[in-house]
């Protein structure tokens, strides 16, 4: 079930979130619909914050790989970079901040069994950008955190280059698929 995205303002974004105690059978239902939800939006990620449900948990889509998080901690950081980044709560914008080029997360997934990710480039921003969610942060926030008055001006209108690249790439995707396909 498509769950609506909340957007900047809502207190939901704003607020930490608490932490799964279990993953029963709502928690699967929520993170089954989340996963939806990214598809069709589409995104990269989607924190439960964004659905309006203050619980620490995000789905991510990398590669077409989904990583399920529940209570991640990030508990090694690299080097910083300046990737562009945008959010689903923050339609229609973009900016370039700082973040690790590479993390490596601990969580659980979505059958409670307790993972490690070590992730670099779109995953590793991916998992700043949700844990941050998770924590009532969003990209503008850390912007601002980072460069003050400043970041205004590197807040850009219009959606992500990356998003971009990923619509061209879907036409493509269409244009190539032969006659009678079904799309997935
Ligand atoms: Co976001």
């Amino acid at each position: 079930m498509l769950r609506p995205i909340v957007a900047v303002g809502n207190l939901a974004l704003h607020t930490k979130a608490r932490k799964v105690s279990q993953i029963d059978r709502s928690v699967q239902r929520l993170i089954d619909d989340m996963i939806e939800t990214m598809r069709a939006a589409p995104g990269v990620g989607l924190a439960a914050p964004q659905v309006g449900v203050p619980l620490r948990l995000a789905v991510i889509e990398v590669e077409d790989k989904v990583y399920v998080i529940v209570n991640p901690e990030i508990v090694k950081t690299s080097d910083e970079y300046e990737p562009d980044e945008g959010c689903l709560s923050v339609p229609g914008y973009w900016g370039r901040l700082k973040r690790y080029e590479k993390v490596s997360v601990r969580a659980r997934d979505r059958a409670g069994k307790e993972c490690r990710i070590n992730a670099e480039g779109l995953l590793a921003q991916a998992l700043q950008h949700e844990i941050d969610h998770l924590d009532g942060y969003l990209y503008v926030d850390r912007m601002r955190e980072q460069m003050g008055d400043a970041w205004v001006e590197e807040f850009k209108k219009s959606p992500p280059p990356r998003k971009r690249e990923v619509d061209q790439q879907e036409q493509q995707k269409r244009v190539r698929r032969p006659a009678g396909e079904v799309p997935e």
